[in-house]
């Protein structure tokens, strides 16, 4: 038997009121706070902000609120942040927002640690990634996710985008959130252009790690969890009529899905939709998922993939990519060349652990064409 690991470290609080519920929790960590947000866009308010507020006034817990986190946080801006959380004195910190506020606070985290190290050094200078099983910062994050996708919450990576070579990568040194706290009204009024990608991104991080080479018994098992919850709300995301139940299980399954996929890691669609993000600022969660339906239709080996589309719900793989075409046509918007394929599908097939990553070879003629019937209502000339 091959050796596996599963590793986790951080506590799940959950439903509406949660903060306030378990707020006290706050008291054992310090009595200064550093908030990490986002400006929430005009007409949005930002309910997690004012709960977290509240419930830090009515415990003396001092704090400042920083809301220039940007998306795919830069290197820079986390340094930048950095200095203002030393220069207030921070003793934890609470992430509110998508992945990008709880990789940053992770990061910010991370530098406290390291003062005086050059920044790149700190997230990169190992030259590899990290096999800690242990948070590699000192200074506790709670995470208050507004989204429901990332994982970011449970996960110990953090994406951040480099200057000096132009990509997103993620720090080498593990960074586990405390605790998440996950209440649904965080989600609830979110458009539903966010709550779709963000169902989609986490459906992906199950998809892929069930699938995974490296997956293993703990990680397929998770994810059955995570698909299961999605059957119960995938026809209400369609329809955009979720119900109260099912925001909090769209968060429950982000964060499930989360814990699945930190071990084994994403695998194709991830990698495929790169450059939709990259050259073509498509949301993260679509640019990876609009391939979930055509991926799995790939499979030579059907009893790879029917139990996935079965535990979602779907009698058949055809169904299952039926669906995910129909939530691409309400959300996704994009023009795409036949000569900008080739290309994705020539530097993809550079990428030696992603194709390694699937169970099935892949050419790059599968790739090709996975590319091409994925992204079919999308083709110009
Ligand atoms: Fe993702």
């Amino acid at each position: 038997m091959n050796v596996f690991k599963y590793n986790t470290q951080t506590s799940c609080l959950c439903g509406r009121g949660c903060i306030e519920a378990y707020g006290d929790i706050f008291l054992k960590y310090g009595k200064r706070a550093a908030i990490l947000t986002s400006k929430f866009a005009e007409g949005c308010r930002n309910y997690a902000l004012e709960d977290v507020r509240a419930a830090l006034d009515r415990r003396g817990i001092e704090y400042i609120v920083i809301n220039r986190v940007i998306e795919n946080p830069p290197v820079e801006s986390v340094a930048e942040l950095s200095r203002e959380c030393v220069e207030f004195g921070a003793q934890f910190f609470v992430a509110i927002g998508g992945g990008s506020s709880i990789d940053s606070a992770k990061a910010v985290s991370l530098l406290m640690k390291h003062p005086g190290v050059e920044p790149y050094e700190t997230f990169y200078g190992l030259g590899h990634p990290s096999d800690s099983l242990k948070t590699e910062a000192d200074l506790p994050v709670f995470a208050v996710p507004t989204t429901a996708g990332t994982g970011a919450e449970v996960t110990g990576f953090a994406c951040l985008t480099r200057s000096d070579t132009d990509t997103k990568l993620s720090m080498y040194p593990l960074v586990f959130c405390e605790a998440a706290f996950l209440d649904p009204e965080y989600i609830r009024h979110s458009p539903a252009f966010l709550l779709h990608s963000g169902a989609m991104d986490a459906l992906a991080h199950g998809v892929e790690t069930y699938l995974h080479t490296g997956s293993n018994i703990i990680n397929r098992s998770l994810a059955e969890v995570g698909f299961k919850l999605f059957a119960g709300y995938k026809d209400a995301l369609l329809e955009n009529t979720l119900k109260d139940d099912d925001f909090l299980n769209m968060q429950i399954a982000a964060f499930i899905m989360g814990m699945a996929f930190m071990q084994s890691s994403t695998t194709i669609p991830h990698g495929m939709g790169y450059p939709l993000s990259h050259y073509k600022r498509v949301n993260h969660g679509l640019a990876c998922a609009v391939f979930l339906g055509e991926y799995l239709r790939s499979f030579k080996d059907r009893t790879l993939v029917e139990p996935i589309v079965s535990a979602c719900g779907f009698s058949d793989v055809d169904s299952f990519a039926q669906y995910i075409a129909a939530i691409m046509a309400q959300d996704l918007r994009l023009q795409v060349t036949e000569a900008e394929l080739d290309k994705w599908t020539e530097d993809f097939m550079k990428l030696d652990f992603r194709l390694a990553s699937s169970p099935e070879p892949l050419s790059a003629a599968d790739i090709k064409g996975i590319y091409l019937r994925s992204l079919a209502p999308y083709m110009v000339k």
